[in-house]
């Protein structure tokens, strides 16, 4: 079978090379130009940027005689890719624009749980102008989130006491979202551990993956700016250090009722990658956001502990006929080396320097990077290259991980080493623990 892998990150490396190796020809679309990828690849589109290059696109996709389409990033998703390619013919792994409203509209995803009686949500309320803004700051005792109602790349959202200071930044924030005629969610700031909740769906079966915890900031310690996630760890057990078997059932049930409920709202099968983030709290699991495709790193994790084939699964997903997905009981730690100040100001002139020895250890899979004529890697405003590694235990796959980073060298590089190590995963238990 011939597939198409829209997008160049390392999330989109790691599903064309488990396609590959499931028996299937590769080709992909790329804005960047990823070694990884196109080393895997029958044939590479590069296009500048996915919106403009609509027809182009498509002409690739016939001329190659694409038989599925596995959508990578959220931005082609958000702009109806999906919708263009089901309606020239090409079945997609990735949901219609309506349904990916999931992940680009914070607004449409809370009316839609308290639509259908999903008790998930924090107190919160959708606001288009000032009025009543302050008022419910208030109600809320000054422990607030502020998020932007569309794709911000993870920077829309704002926390009260990280972000926002005191209540007339709070206002401030606001009143500047509405300046740029943009309308907003405030919602009750959760107290909890963050974690995550993948599930394959095909509009009526899910499959759920292993859960996962992702690292935002940029630094050590969960200090410094947001990012697009600097690195994951899972566990052997499919669960993770600081949760128990009630939090993790809870998470899986909100995302059985989310399918349904995006079905029942829409009259529309979600095919694709269903993506919870959430917080575990004193009073149960509780909805973050939605994601409506595979996380990045979280990716890099979890198919590399899939046993089932994955181009098998995408069949499944597009013919709605999805039933168990496999994966094995080991952990895995995935961390990226990013350029010196990626989430505030990323360096320019940083590059990357592999050497093949790590394989022994882990595995590399390439993202926002450009391999030039000369042979030398430079990377973008974005993260380089992810390091991932499995083991019986987090312990064991965070060693192996590090041992296979000391292979990655090159000028102006940074990684958060703390991810995966017993200390920080210690201090989440304690967490949770002193919560419950
Ligand atoms: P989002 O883009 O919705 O994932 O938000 C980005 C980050 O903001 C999340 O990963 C959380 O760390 C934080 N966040 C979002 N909503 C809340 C909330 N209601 N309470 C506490 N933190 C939140
Ligand atoms: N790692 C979080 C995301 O992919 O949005």
């Amino acid at each position: 079978m011939n597939f198409l892998v829209m997008g160049s990150g390392a999330r989109e490396h790691i599903i064309g090379e488990k396609l590959s190796q499931s028996g299937a020809t590769v080709f992909s679309i790329i804005t960047n130009s990823n070694p990884g990828l196109i080393s895997i690849s029958e044939k590479t589109l590069p296009v500048n940027n996915f919106v403009n290059e609509q027809k182009k696109i498509i002409d690739f996709s016939v001329e190659n005689r694409i038989d599925c389409v596995v959508i990578g990033p959220e931005d082609p998703l958000a702009h109806g890719f999906s919708d263009l390619f089901w309606k020239k013919g090409f079945p997609v792994v990735g949901p219609l624009r309506i349904l990916a409203q999931i992940e680009t509209s914070k607004g449409f995803t809370r009316d839609l749980l308290t639509k259908y009686n999903i008790d998930s949500s924090p107190l919160y309320k959708r606001f288009d102008s000032m009025g009543g803004v302050k008022e419910f700051i208030e109600l809320l005792s000054e422990n607030y989130v502020v998020k932007f109602d569309g794709l911000m790349g993870g920077k829309g959202v704002k926390v009260s006491g990280e972000h926002l200071d005191n209540i007339d930044e709070g206002l401030g924030y606001c009143k500047d979202i509405i300046s740029r005629k943009g309308i907003f969610v405030i919602e009750e700031k959760l107290i909890g551990e963050e974690f995550s909740l993948m599930s394959f769906c095909d509009g009526k079966n899910l499959a759920h993956m292993p859960a996962i915890q992702d690292h935002k900031r940029a630094y050590d310690g969960d200090v410094g700016p947001n990012t697009g996630g600097m690195g994951c760890y899972s566990d052997s057990n499919h669960s993770l250090p600081f949760l128990n078997d009630t939090e993790i059932s809870e998470a899986r049930e909100i995302n059985e009722r989310v399918a349904q409920a995006l079905f029942d709202h829409t009259g529309e099968p979600y095919r694709g990658i269903l993506y919870g983030g959430f917080m575990a709290t004193a009073n149960g699991v509780k909805l973050i956001e939605y994601n409506a495709r595979f996380g990045d790193p979280e990716a890099m994790n979890l198919l590399s502990l899939l046993k089932t084939d994955l181009a098998s699964i995408c069949n499944d997903i597009v013919e709605g006929n999805l039933t168990s997905v496999n994966f094995s009981n080991y952990a895995s730690v995935c961390k990226y080396v990013v350029p010196k100040g990626y989430g505030s100001n990323p360096a320019k002139d940083a590059t990357l320097i592999v050497d093949d020895s790590y394989s022994k250890y882990s595995d590399l899979y390439y993202a926002a990077v450009n391999l030039n004529k000369d042979g030398i890697i430079t990377t973008t405003s974005s993260r380089a290259a992810a390091i991932v590694s499995t083991g019986k235990s987090i312990k064991e796959a965070e060693e192996k991980c590090e041992t296979g980073l000391s292979f990655v060298s090159g000028k102006n590089l940074f990684t958060r080493h703390d991810i995966g190590k017993s200390e920080l995963i210690q201090k989440r238990i304690n967490h949770m623990e002193s919560l419950r």
